[in-house]
């Protein structure tokens, strides 16, 4: 099938990304918060932090530390998603974590701990990267010090086709080559600070993919900008 003719399930241009809505200071008990809402995925992030490190011999005497957890709640799936921690929520702490480090200045806090809960509670493909777009913006809500921000999107191929922001329907499609799935995150001055892939594709469709989530990401920042300033906003008019 040519690209030109490749048609979307849900009708979308192969560069446009889901309808994204985002709020910041979603939970007024935590540090920092957000919502982000990609298409039908919905994330919350609560960040508590930064404080003492407990379990008290983890801490670090010369550096703070990330310490993220993921949830896929049991109903945020049509077959109800097992409770718990299970092998897919763990690796998913450690990319969070990965994702958003490199842009927390976390030396500043020796022996403290920054908590950051994710809570899905609706799942239609893309959540990890919906999940390190709420926690991005509760961390800046909780004013930890960063270097930057970080916007994640999830690339894919579906055969030969590359799109961005792959929903449920298309990561399982499965024509031709099928479904890659390139969930990408990147700071707001283009470094890359998160991608995984777990498919084939060539040097110069690698090459596109990077162009299309650089355009994403741009976008999501604008995003989280304005979600950012809108809670600032509320604060000042009470
Ligand atoms: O959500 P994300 O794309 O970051 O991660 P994934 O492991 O590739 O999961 C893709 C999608 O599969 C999720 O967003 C859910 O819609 C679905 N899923 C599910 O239905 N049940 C699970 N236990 C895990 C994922």
């Amino acid at each position: 099938m040519a690209a030109k003719e490749f048609k979307r399930p849900d009708g979308r241009k192969l560069d446009e990304m889901r309808p994204i809505s985002a709020k910041v200071g979603v939970i007024p008990s935590a540090d920092g918060s957000a919502m982000w809402k990609q298409g039908d995925t919905i994330a919350i992030a609560a960040v508590h932090g930064p404080k003492k490190m407990h379990p008290q011999h983890q801490q670090d005497p010369s550096t703070g530390q990330l310490r993220c957890n993921y949830n896929l709640m049991s109903f945020s799936v049509s077959d109800r998603a097992r409770p718990g921690k299970n092998r897919r929520s763990q690796e998913i702490d450690k990319i969070i974590e990965w994702a958003l480090e490199p842009v927390l200045l976390i030396k500043d806090f020796p022996n403290m701990v920054i908590d950051v809960t994710i809570q899905i509670i609706q799942a239609d493909a893309g959540t990890r990267c919906a999940g390190i777009n709420a926690a991005a913006l509760a961390l800046a809500h909780a004013g930890i010090p960063m270097k930057g921000m970080v916007s994640s999107v999830a690339l894919g191929k579906l055969d030969k086709t590359l799109v961005v922001d792959l929903n449920k329907a298309e990561e399982d499609f499965e024509e031709g080559e099928g479904a890659t799935d390139i969930p990408i995150s990147m700071i707001s001055d283009g470094k890359i600070t998160h991608i995984q892939l777990d498919g084939k594709i060539t040097p110069t469709q690698l090459k596109e993919v990077m162009k299309m989530a650089k355009k994403a990401c741009k976008e999501i920042y604008e995003i989280q900008k304005k979600a950012l300033k809108e809670s600032l906003e509320v604060k000042k008019n009470g």
